[in-house]
């Protein structure tokens, strides 16, 4: 109190306004902005620019928030995003225990602004930049001296950025929808360090800039810039760490004296824009995006966009908008009506009383719902798994209705299949409707030919389809490349990287005829070599040539592109006759399950956050960023192996998936696990996807944690692994809500002697229960991983 009032004659000084009636820039201790009176409870920057406050969103609905004064309320940072605060008894205060509280009517804390140093803020100021900061007077300097900021809304950024404010590795800008929520898009850096704009929901995860169809090179990128910072300046011009030869973005009308601000928009593009200073009114000076139909996502799930000639949004053929007037819902197949006509049979499930709605979604969220009958009146609803003995009934009993899960009302001669590239599709995630009507093409064959015609149609657009997955079917198991094509894919890869072809006198040379054995493992033996450039090199035959062709193949289609600090990086391939072989970096300290289970070795708890970190990047980095999406499928520690440095590099693509997305899947390689690391959905035969890696991540989070081997702890237990990980992940998860330190730490590997960091632990614990989540839907990405433990890292 005594500090606070001291300060209070030297801030009324700084602010000769303070007492007037015009609006002041601070907010000191203990005082409020209160929502009941939003219009005068405002702090407006001095030079007038940039207003914080209440913002009206809808009636009774408010969000605390900066904006520009004069251009009717553009908002450029909001407090509250997502959660709105009512209109009566809301208000945002400087409380004492220092922190910028936004508390609602009911005394809820919505959000809460406090700096690790936070302890003695004084005031809160909205600063000539659009910069709010809580800030305090050093008690050593003179008391003209202006403040230090130890919290500001600059460092969390909502959709824009200002001149002056920084984009950095932990923050990013993500649009906020016309309801006032955050969307699907991210602008941010990358953990390659590229500044990249991409597409992001539960499915799909894609850079759309810079242009994932160009190298980084053409794109005047450079990765691995660990400095990771950009901004705007005020003449307009935007700078990244990752630009090459320091070329930055430029605004049309650069030059100094223009309020500009460059905003992440709700349709996915990146606009700069400029104030006229007449009226307030925007222009934009610079765009991200100039062809919108770029931007991924933009029309939705199985929407398509093109130029008419504005970029315009439109469904395939036997497609309906799912969401009439709103795109980001994309299209879906729809329902065909067939009154009074049923399909006697096959039933998956009978419900009663319920709405046609909700028999519809029920059949919608099934893929292996085909449609359903729906008895008006009674309400009943039978959901078909299989589309047999369908009968027409008389008018009086037309009470009953089919719907088909497609749509056929559309003039099929008149239609032509809209000029869509299919093979684009490569690049699109198949969602499980789609995938739902492939096999109905099949079962036509099988004993439904009538309905074959019914289908046809959706058929000849999967035509294209199935076209595509066959040619890729043909290059993966196609037993030989000519050689003429071997030299073509060569020169591809030595043109994207080092990546080249040895012979097999090479390699007999460098591993001394095969001398030194570093491995077996499922598909070979690794050699030790040495290139005669004295290059460390780890050579893997690939023994049962036929199933080793097509691993081998597999990877060497992925091999030319994946170049990631924390993946063994593979120089080349051997193929000779009856010679396969990969080339791949040496790396010294062998695997992490040499090392880590090892009695007389101990890992420091630094070096395992740090693996856990790295392990989480290459993963993030094959799951999310590469041209083509891997998925590792056999995660476990003899797979990562450990440089001189401790840094994990990841190995072993020999299983890896390669999931183009849309076309082929999970058949294209044969892929096995690992007892003990398998995620549960394996077994159950589904599709595989990226999550079978975060679960196997997640036992591996465990491992080292525990310091010991999952499936050891199975054996001791006498039962199945996936039982004991079940209890185990929740003891853990009961853990963490009961946040009793004493028993956290008892998990920790008792030979770390309590030497490790509370924290990391902890974050360590929740990620790995959440990877080994039951349902893969509820596991977090690899990215968001990445961003936890950063966040976590010290
Ligand atoms: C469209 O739907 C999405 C998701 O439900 C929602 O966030 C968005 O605000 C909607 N847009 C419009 C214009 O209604
Ligand atoms: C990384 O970015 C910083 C900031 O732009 C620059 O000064 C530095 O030279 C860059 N480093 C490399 C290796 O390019
Ligand atoms: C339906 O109508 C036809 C003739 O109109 C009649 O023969 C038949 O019995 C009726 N069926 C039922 C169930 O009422
Ligand atoms: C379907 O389209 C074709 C070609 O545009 C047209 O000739 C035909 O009349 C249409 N049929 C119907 C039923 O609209």
């Amino acid at each position: 109190m005594a500090t606070s009032l001291a300060i209070l004659p030297f801030l009324l000084s700084l602010h000769p306004l303070l007492s007037s009636a015009a609006p002041r820039d601070t907010l000191l201790l203990g005082s409020s902005l209160s929502v009941d009176k939003y219009q005068t409870d405002i702090l407006r920057s001095r030079d007038g620019t940039f207003t914080c406050g209440f913002n009206s969103i809808y009636t009774n609905a408010f969000t605390f928030s900066i904006w520009y004064t004069h251009s009717s309320k553009t908002v450029v940072w909001t407090a509250n995003r997502g959660r709105p605060v009512h209109a009566r008894g809301a208000a945002v205060t400087l409380k004492k225990g220092s922190a910028l509280v936004l508390m609602d009517y009911d005394g809820v804390v919505v959000w809460k602004a406090q700096g690790d140093n936070s302890v003695g803020v004084q005031y809160a100021q909205l600063l000539h930049t659009g910069n709010l900061g809580l800030k305090k007077v050093p008690v050593t300097k003179p008391p003209n001296s202006a403040g230090i900021i130890v919290w500001q809304s600059f460092d969390s950024p909502t959709d824009t950025l200002l001149p002056g404010q920084r984009i950095t590795a932990t923050t990013k800008l993500v649009p906020t929808t016309g309801l006032h929520v955050p969307g699907h898009f991210i602008f941010h850096y990358t953990d390659s360090s590229i500044l990249s704009l991409l597409y992001d929901d539960a499915d799909v995860h894609e850079i759309y800039w810079p242009n994932p169809d160009n190298t980084l090179y053409q794109n005047n990128r450079i990765q691995y810039n660990m400095t990771m910072f950009g901004g705007l300046d005020d003449t307009g011009i935007f700078f990244s760490s990752d630009f090459a030869n320091q070329q930055a973005l430029v605004a049309s009308d650069q030059g100094l004296g223009i309020k500009r601000r460059l905003t992440l928009d709700p349709d996915g593009n990146l606009r700069l824009y400029s104030m006229d200073s007449s009226d307030g009114r925007w222009s934009v000076s610079w765009t991200a995006m100039s062809q919108p139909c770029n931007i991924h996502g933009l029309c939705g799930p199985n929407g398509i966009c093109r130029y008419l000639p504005a970029p315009t949004c439109s469904c395939p053929p036997g497609y309906v908008m799912n969401n009439p007037g709103n795109w980001s819902q994309g299209c879906t197949l729809a329902f065909v009506r067939l009154p009074g006509t049923d399909f006697w049979g096959s039933d998956q499930l009978h419900l009663n009383s319920v709405s046609l709605e909700a028999c519809k979604n029920i059949c919608w969220m099934d893929c292996t719902c085909k449609g359903f009958v729906y008895w008006q009146g009674t309400g009943s609803c039978y959901l078909k798994s299989f589309l047999f003995s369908g009968k027409a009934y008389t008018p009086n009993e037309s009470y009953r209705t089919m719907y088909l899960k497609l749509h056929m009302s559309v003039n099929i001669s008149g239609i032509s299949v809209p000029r869509i590239d299919f093979l684009v599709s490569r690049k699109y995630h198949p969602d499980c409707r789609q995938m739902s009507t492939f096999p109905e093409i099949h079962k036509a064959s099988q004993g439904e030919a009538k309905w074959f015609y019914l289908y046809g149609f959706a058929g000849a657009i999967f035509v294209l389809e199935v076209f595509f997955i066959v040619s890729v079917w043909c290059f993966v198991l196609r037993k030989e490349l000519g050689a003429s094509e071997i030299q073509a894919v060569e020169e591809r890869y030595r043109m994207a990287s080092n990546f080249r072809r040895y012979s097999y006198k090479e390699l007999v040379k460098a591993t001394g005829k095969f001398k030194e054995e570093l491995g077996r493992g499922g598909s070979g033996i690794v050699y030790k070599g040495m290139l005669d450039d004295r290059r460390g090199v780890a050579v893997k035959t690939l023994e049962n040539v036929r199933q080793g062709e097509e691993e081998f193949q597999a990877e060497l289609r992925i091999i030319g592109r994946i170049n990631h600090m924390n993946l063994v990086r593979i120089w080349g391939f051997c193929s000779e006759s009856c010679h396969r072989m990969l080339v791949t970096e040496y790396i010294e300290n062998g695997s992490l399950a040499n090392i880590l289970f090892k009695e007389n070795i101990l890992l420091e708890w630094r070096q395992r956050f740090n693996i856990a970190l790295g392990v989480a990047k290459g993963l993030a980095y094959l799951h999310h960023e590469c041209l083509e999406w891997v998925i590792h499928c056999d995660v476990k520690p003899e797979n990562i192996l450990l440089d001189q440095n401790l840094e994990p590099k990841i190995a072993d693509f020999g299983l890896a998936k390669l999931l183009n997305r849309g076309g082929t899947d999970q058949n294209v390689s044969r892929v096995r696990g690992t007892i003990g690391y398998i995620a549960p959905e394996w077994i159950s035969s589904l599709k595989i996807t990226a999550k079978v890696d975060v679960y196997s991540y997640g036992v591996l989070l465990l491992e080292l944690l525990l310091g010991k081997r999952v499936l050891d702890l199975a054996v001791g237990a006498d039962e199945e692994v996936h039982r004991v990980l079940r209890k185990l992940v929740g003891t853990l998860a009961d853990m963490l809500d009961r946040e009793e330190p004493s028993s956290i730490a008892e998990v920790v590997d008792c030979r770390l002697n309590g030497q490790f960091n509370y924290m990391q632990v902890k974050t360590l614990i929740r990620l790995s229960v959440s990877c080994l989540d039951e349902d893969r839907n509820k596991r977090p990405t690899m990215e968001s991983i990445v961003q936890m433990l950063l966040l976590a890292d010290e």
